[in-house]
């Protein structure tokens, strides 16, 4: 495809500053200087500015796994956009499952901070998909179909295609479970078809969009070569960095 693919590590709650360090210092040789492939370490916010440095001199990019919809205010605990490009981040994780499962992201927050995103330059990964009670009753399409146009809701084209897209079932995540290569690129297909229809087809043509939910080294290829499907945002096969080397190798 003439999209490059995006390889994404979520780490989620996982990886003092020492230890995301020591990730960095372990993939910085085998897969720091690969090119055709666009690769983003998400690591708490905590080790961001160690990681910023880490990374200079390599095609690693850095990546958060949330942030706040506002400039600045009384939101105690919360992260800026400008917090985060300051510290040479580029890309953000938005509604994320667990994040709309345990802290209340909507719909709503979700498109709220893909525009703050776009607006300070910072790429969103959006992430959309159906749980299991959602798929069995066959709704996979109209809820990923809803996520996407709610997220997307108010930009225009060419913000539009700056976006990542991540289609995550729930069910998949973390689970061992996942989606069948042939499977997932139906609804990523579908969420192409959306973009489609939402700012036509040049955008959709560019944007990117990633499956995630149990991608492991072994079965990251079957998802890259299915046609709808650009990359992968990886949570626990992402935290060992034989793991995550494997996943690019294999990837590219
Ligand atoms: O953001 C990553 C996804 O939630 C996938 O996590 O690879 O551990 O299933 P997983």
């Amino acid at each position: 495809s003439l999209r490059t693919p995006i390889i994404a590590a979520n780490w989620k709650m996982h990886k003092t500053t020492a230890e995301s360090k020591q990730f960095v210092t372990e993939v910085r040789d085998p897969i720091g200087n690969m090119e055709n492939v666009t690769i983003v370490i998400c690591p708490p916010f905590t080790a961001i500015e160690s990681l910023s440095g880490c990374l200079s001199g390599t095609n690693l990019l850095l990546g958060a796994q949330n942030v706040h919809f506002a400039e600045e205010g009384p939101y105690t605990g919360e992260i800026s956009p400008a917090m985060l490009t300051e510290l040479g981040v580029r890309f953000v994780i938005v509604g994320h499952s667990e994040r709309r499962a345990y802290f209340n992201e909507t719909d709503a927050t979700v498109n709220r901070k893909v525009q703050a995103a776009l607006h300070h330059r910072l790429v969103p990964i959006v992430c959309v998909g159906e749980d299991l009670a959602e798929r069995e009753a066959g709704q996979t399409f109209s809820i990923v179909e809803s996520q996407i146009r709610l997220a997307l809701g108010g930009l225009d084209a060419s913000a539009a295609e700056q976006a990542v897209v991540a289609y995550e079932p729930i069910w998949a995540i973390g689970t061992g479970r996942s989606a069948s290569a042939a499977n997932a690129n139906e609804v990523c297909r579908h969420i192409r078809q959306t973009i489609a229809s939402l700012f036509g087809d040049t955008t959709a043509n560019k944007i990117r969009i990633q499956y995630g939910g149990s991608v492991k080294p072994e079965t990251i290829q079957d998802y890259l070569q299915q046609p709808d499907i650009d990359g992968a945002l990886v949570g626990g096969a992402s935290l060992d960095p034989q793991s995550f080397v494997g996943l690019i190798r294999a990837a590219i």
